[in-house]
């Protein structure tokens, strides 16, 4: 098991507090300081926004509402005006950051590229101004399905700026998932690229949006606005699809950026969720702002000359807020890299570290547990000496990992900042503050200041120490999701009525389960629902199973998460097959095959177990508890008796 257990977190005791030194130099430099914003927020948590929100943002016309609460509907900032595109890169052009590096970008195969405020601030200006061009108007959707390229950053800053909204597609997704996306958001723009570098290939990205958009697959969509990257050639049809280096060059870089309404949308998300569809996370402008730039200046203890790098992908929530919107709203410098350890390259990331002399580096566990299984040699042979904080998010770490990561990237010297939150809650909810509060290793430690979190059982009572509960928070906060975009039913049942109001208080559920120890640090178990996490990527499994009954051979399937060493979890799918078909390992291949295409690589299953029939409840529940010991080769454990037919179970025990 990866993940970690209940005992052994309970043995887990050790605890490391920031060095005097680290502690002196923070912008929040101790606990008592840390206790003061917390009880301050909890006190007056409208104040505390507000005065933050004053102190740490341009507003164009200020608020006349703090926080308008109908639950489970908030809107923060009522009234006030304010646009994160010019909080990200008008406001520092006045000031000596007008030459500072904004972005640093790392390319493959051995690009490189930096772009200060300013050149960021031209190029932004330019492609709002192409975006009029082709028609969008505030107000309006634009799809991003880019590589990792300073241009995906424009394309959603450019967004931002003339009060379009994005809706960013991992890179990885499959044309099929890339279509369902844009027709949900009901798209008017695509901006994409011929293609990106990926791990020693080249990835086709524009290809991928013809095939969605082909036979009218989209027919929101007017344009494409295509990046050229790879310089491989693609089809370019003629009316829909526009170079954006021809576009660049006659459009001008004047343009002021809209003020918006502190609730105006500024992106969609989409993410997997329990049932089939993933769903559009909703996010709005001023609260997501004000957020994500705190979060970052606080938790990062930012500082002007850090060179700060985050390595996940701007197609998730953590390159949004921690990539995008939270550095550049603080003036800070955000490296991007287009690439990834490998076999080939298994000391890439250190030798970018010793490049730029990159002072915080943020990443995940799977990749910290790849990394471990490369050997130290690789970290031990460059000059890490710049590193000051390490960060990490995605999943509950390893304790063990956890170690490695402190002694042999951060040379037992850097505190690690274990961030627990979701693409829901926009920014850090469950973190270390690396000046004031000591880690222990495999906790997210305490609540960053203003959330108010805690463990409760299923009728939101509180649970004792060190016991399960699910993990909740009790009180608004600026960057939580609005809505499910297009369906606010599915907003309230997901996330708000698992759990009933407690003494009057609603009660946002989380997903995850989680406990609280003798100190209050919260442990974060993993998710209690049909959620897996495959590399930290969130995977629906009743997304994988409707992937896998649209193939013709399949009459029925059930996916599981399998624990696994370095992905944390790997999908196992059970599938029965229809009549006509029978069970091989080229159909099995197909299946995987099949699953990548509707979906994506970070889905293809690691196994495909076929099966004559599926262990169900009388009442024709897939029970799920019994295929996942089965998946990791466990024991059958806990209560069969609800099971309609136990001669399933023993034939699939036995493999048949
Ligand atoms: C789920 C959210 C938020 C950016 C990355 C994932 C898990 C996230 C931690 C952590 C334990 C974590 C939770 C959560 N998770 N960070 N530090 N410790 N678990 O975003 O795709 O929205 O997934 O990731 O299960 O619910 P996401």
């Amino acid at each position: 098991m990866t993940q970690p257990t209940i005992e052994s977190i309970l043995k887990e005791k050790r605890n490391f507090p920031p060095s005097a030194e680290f502690a002196e130099n923070a912008i929040i430099g101790s606990m008592e300081k840390y206790r003061e914003l917390y009880d301050a927020a909890k006190a007056d948590p409208q104040g505390f926004w507000a005065e933050l929100a004053e102190q740490e943002l341009h507003w164009f016309q200020k608020w006349d509402q703090v926080l308008d609460w109908q639950p489970p509907h908030a809107k923060w900032f009522v009234n006030g005006k304010i646009n994160i595109s010019y909080n990200c890169l008008d406001r520092h052009l006045n000031t000596w950051r007008r030459n500072k590096a904004a972005i640093i970008w790392e390319g493959e195969p051995g690009d490189s590229r930096t772009l200060t405020y300013a050149q960021l601030h031209r190029e932004v200006c330019q492609m709002a101004n192409v975006y009029k061009q082709l028609g969008v108007k505030k107000g309006d959707i634009v799809g991003i399905y880019m590589p990792m390229i300073p241009e995906a950053a424009i394309a959603m800053l450019a967004c931002a700026r003339i009060g379009a909204a994005h809706s960013v597609i991992f890179g990885g997704f499959s044309s099929e998932a890339l279509r369902t996306r844009l027709l949900d958001a009901e798209a008017k723009l695509v901006v994409t690229a011929d293609g990106g570098f990926r791990k020693d290939k080249t990835i086709p990205l524009k290809p991928a949006v013809d095939e969605a958009l082909r036979d009218n697959g989209v027919p929101s969509v007017d344009n494409v606005l295509v990046v050229q990257r790879t310089q491989e050639k693609v089809h370019m049809d003629a009316g829909r699809d526009h170079w954006w280096h021809d576009l660049q060059a006659g459009v001008s870089a004047n343009c002021p950026a809209e003020p918006m309404d502190s609730e105006d949308l500024l992106f969609i998300l989409y993410t997997s969720g329990t049932t089939g569809k993933p769903k559009g996370v909703v996010h709005t402008t001023g609260g997501y702002n004000l957020y994500t730039h705190i979060t970052t200046k606080w938790t990062f203890d930012l500082k002007e000359t850090d060179v700060y790098w985050c390595t996940a992908d701007v197609g998730w929530i953590t390159g949004h807020s921690y990539i995008v919107y939270g550095p550049l709203s603080n003036g800070a410098t955000s490296l991007m890299y287009e690439g990834a350890p490998r076999p080939s390259n298994p000391g890439c990331l250190w030798d970018v570290v010793e490049k730029y002399g990159v002072s915080i580096f943020y990443t995940a566990p799977t990749a910290i547990r790849a990394l471990i299984k490369m050997g130290e040699h690789h970290p031990n042979a460059r000059d890490l000496s710049s590193l000051r904080i390490l960060g990490t998010v995605g999943e509950p770490i390893n304790p063990e990992a956890w170690m490695w990561y402190h002694r042999v990237i951060g040379g037992g010297r850097c505190p690690i900042v274990d961030t627990w939150w979701q693409t829901e809650t926009g920014g850090f909810m469950l973190t270390p503050l690396p000046g004031a509060i000591p880690t222990k290793p495999g906790s997210a430690t305490l609540p960053f200041p203003g959330i108010m979190a805690d463990v409760v059982d299923l009728e939101g009572n509180p649970v004792g120490e060190n016991e399960g509960g699910y993990l909740v928070v009790k009180h608004p906060w600026p960057s939580m999701m609005r809505t499910v975009y297009g369906d606010d039913d599915r907003f309230r049942r997901t996330y708000w009525e698992h759990i009933p109001p407690k003494d009057g208080q609603y009660l946002y559920f989380a997903g995850d389960g989680a406990r609280k120890d003798e100190d209050g640090y919260f442990w974060v178990m993993g998710r209690v629902d049909d959620v897996i996490s495959v590399s930290g990527h969130r995977l629906g499994t009743m997304e994988v199973e409707s992937a896998l009954v649209s193939h013709p051979a399949v009459a029925e399937a059930a996916v599981v998460g399998r624990p696994d060493e370095v992905k944390g979890e790997e999908v196992v799918a059970f599938v029965t097959l229809e009549g006509e078909y029978e069970a091989s390992d080229d159909l099995s291949n197909e299946l995987k095959q099949h699953v990548v295409k509707e979906i994506g690589a970070i889905a293809r299953p690691g196994d495909i177990r076929f099966t004559d029939g599926m262990p169900k409840t009388r009442s024709g529940k897939i029970m799920r508890r019994l295929l996942r010991n089965l998946a990791s080769g466990q024991e059958v454990a806990g209560d069969t008796s609800t099971l309609e037919d136990r001669s399933v179970l023993d034939k699939l025990r036995s493999g048949a």
